[in-house]
């Protein structure tokens, strides 16, 4: 199985976007997907794919309560479906992950055992044949430092960046370079890191001189698409499906945009050793005539 973390340093940057669509376009690829959204405040990955309903619901089981061996019920129920794509949708309780796992620690260290608060996504999804079910795993957790995050890498072992390419930007591409080895220390394992996509790319020459001095592959760089991504926000649904469902007339631009999605997809299937079944046209979108059943 391919896994990987969308992580980057800053919020707001479209990670939760470029999640959303790299997943597609693995799913429509042929491959079977599941993606684990980790974050604790709306506006997330569950919101989008409109599979959030149960966020609140205080009775419902959640991925929280079986990382901290509460489950109340089987891990397969916690599975939601959107587009094809497997969704272990964001609950509530993910505000207070750290607690529980705090908790959790403190009583197996009681006994003399050892637990580590990092490993139990891994965990989780070791014990319910996720590596073996799947052919990409995909976590999105928040970008700041917290449990969810180091969950999310412990269990995934790969980062993929989007990177704005501003003056904000600037100062962390001389972090890239540090940051998987600083995971990698403080997690005791090994981080690689995929590739950059810089989100937003404005072609100035500031943005150009910055790119240069990413120290890492940048397969493709996503230029301003806020029209089509506050459409996939609305009509919650991923860019894909946005072009093929709710605009009248294809643009150009939006269409190449989808194209690079496809190909970040296959860039990384092809770092991770993977071969998509049914790699479609980069950037192909049915007819919506052909499509309707
Ligand atoms: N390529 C893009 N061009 C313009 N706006 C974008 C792009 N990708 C995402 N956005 C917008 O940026 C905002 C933050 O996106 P989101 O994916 O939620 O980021 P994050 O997960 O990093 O917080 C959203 O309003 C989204 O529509
Ligand atoms: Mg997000």
């Amino acid at each position: 199985m391919l896994s990987y973390t969308v992580y980057s340093e800053a919020g707001g940057v479209g990670k939760t976007s470029l999640t959303a669509n790299v997943a597609k376009a693995h799913e429509r690829a042929g491959l079977d997907v599941l993606v684990v959204p980790l974050d604790p405040q709306d506006g997330n990955f569950s919101r989008l794919f409109d599979v959030d309903d149960d966020r609140t619901d205080s009775s419902a089981d959640s991925l929280v309560r079986h990382l901290v061996g509460s489950p109340a019920g089987n891990f397969e129920d916690l599975i939601r479906t959107a587009e094809g794509i497997d969704i272990i949708p964001e609950h509530n309780t993910l505000s207070d992950l750290s607690d529980h796992l705090a908790r959790e620690k403190s009583r197996a260290e009681d006994f003399g055992d050892a637990y580590n608060i990092y490993a139990q996504l891994r965990r989780v999804l070791g014990e319910n044949d996720v590596p073996e079910r799947y052919d990409v795993l995909i976590c999105d957790p928040p970008a700041t430092e917290s449990d969810h995050l180091y969950n999310a890498i412990y269990a995934t072992r790969n980062l993929l960046i989007p990177f704005e390419p501003s003056a904000k930007g600037e100062a962390s591409v001389e972090g890239l370079e540090q940051l998987a080895t600083n995971f990698a220390d403080q997690l005791s394992i090994d981080v690689g890191v995929l590739g950059v996509i810089p989100i937003g790319y404005k072609n100035t020459k500031d943005q150009k001189e910055i790119l240069d001095q990413v120290p890492f592959e940048v397969p493709e760089v996503i230029g301003d698409r806020t029209s089509m991504m506050e459409g996939c926000w609305r009509q919650q649904c991923s860019a894909f499906e946005f072009v093929r469902t709710h605009r009248s007339t294809r643009r150009d631009y939006e269409v190449e945009t989808l194209a690079q999605f496809d190909r970040i997809a296959r860039f990384i299937e092809a770092q991770g050793g993977v071969e998509a079944p049914n790699p479609l046209e980069p950037g192909f979108v049915a007819e919506r005539e052909e499509v309707t059943l």
